[in-house]
């Protein structure tokens, strides 16, 4: 897979990482730019299809699957648990139609929000015994409630604010760094993969496009569901789902680097980081999930 690598290398020069004096602004009208010069027959909302903006053909396989998508019973058990665990209460506008405004910085603490930890923090206040219910981070039953909550924010534009304070500026760079740096034994950044070749091959697998990476999380893939029923002997409504740091993960080991953990219930702070980055860097593109990629 190396060899990808080397013709993208005379694009890195204007995108390049670390440019003092940078702002997110900045970032984000050449993160743009770039794509739009790369594939000027691809509009930009487009992008929120991940590889089937990119090809036709699987385009048409994954349109006929959406028909009856597969992860329809387990978005209507989401809503059914968001309700029965009493999620709205926690949430500004009873947590219906808020996807997009996700991550954001929280002066008062100081640390940036991502919806899943927010929606953690809300079942542990509402007195769920989340062990017991088997509710953990990124997938199973709270990617479904998490799917539900994406499905109610359907066609509202990512609108992702970076705070420009000291703090937030720093978890902001923290995951602008974690994305264009080199890692793992394969030594691939995000960028990679996702910037400098996407729309190429990597070990048969299309690559995407980080532009509107985010607007259809949590996603529900076969691989998940096929994962589960491997482990369980049969996969149910809720087994395909994966938030987008489930994804991190997943995209850490293909480099064989080891996916991050967080500790005691919480989001490893890397990954908070890279969401705030990841998701500012899509801003503008319609939540349109959850949605089945392959
Ligand atoms: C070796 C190449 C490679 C690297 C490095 C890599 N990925 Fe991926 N990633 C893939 C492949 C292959 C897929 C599945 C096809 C696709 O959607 O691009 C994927 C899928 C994804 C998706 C899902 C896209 C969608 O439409 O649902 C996201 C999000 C993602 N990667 C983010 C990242 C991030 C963030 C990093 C850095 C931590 C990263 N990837 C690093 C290869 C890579």
């Amino acid at each position: 897979m190396k060899n990808i690598i080397t013709a993208a290398t005379a694009l890195l020069i204007g995108l390049s990482p670390i440019v003092a004096n940078a702002s997110p602004a900045g970032d984000l009208k050449k993160f743009r730019a770039y794509f739009k010069k790369m594939n000027p027959g691809v509009t930009f909302q487009d992008y929120g299809n991940g590889i089937y903006a990119l090809d036709e053909s699987r385009r048409a396989e994954w349109e006929n699957i959406e028909e009856f998508p597969p992860y329809e019973e387990g978005v209507d058990k989401g809503a059914a648990l968001f309700k029965k665990y009493g999620v709205a209460k926690c949430f500004k506008k009873g947590g219906k139609g808020i996807r997009q405004n996700y991550p954001y910085f929280d002066k008062k603490s100081g640390k940036v929000r991502t919806l899943e930890g927010e929606l953690m923090a809300c079942l542990k206040k509402n007195g769920v015994n989340t062990k017991k219910e088997k509710l953990k981070y990124g997938k199973g039953k709270f990617a479904a409630i998490a799917a539900y909550m994406t499905s109610t924010s359907k066609g509202q534009k990512i609108n992702v604010k970076i705070d420009r304070s000291k703090k937030s500026m720093a978890i902001y760079n923290r995951g602008k760094t974690h994305f264009y740096a080199k890692r793992g034994q394969l030594n691939f950044s995000c960028a990679d993969c996702h910037v400098y070749n996407h729309g190429m091959m990597a070990r048969g697998n299309l690559l995407s496009a980080a532009l509107g990476h985010v607007s259809h999380f949590p996603v529900w893939r076969r691989k998940w569901a096929k994962k589960t029923a491997k482990k369980k002997g049969k996969a149910g409504p809720f087994d395909g789902f994966g938030t987008i740091q489930r994804r991190y993960g997943g995209c850490n080991k293909q480099v064989r680097a080891k996916p991050l953990k967080g500790k005691k219930g919480k989001q490893h702070p890397e990954y908070v980081a890279l969401e705030y980055f990841h998701t500012y860097m899509s801003n503008g593109i319609k939540i349109n999930g959850p949605a089945v990629r392959q």
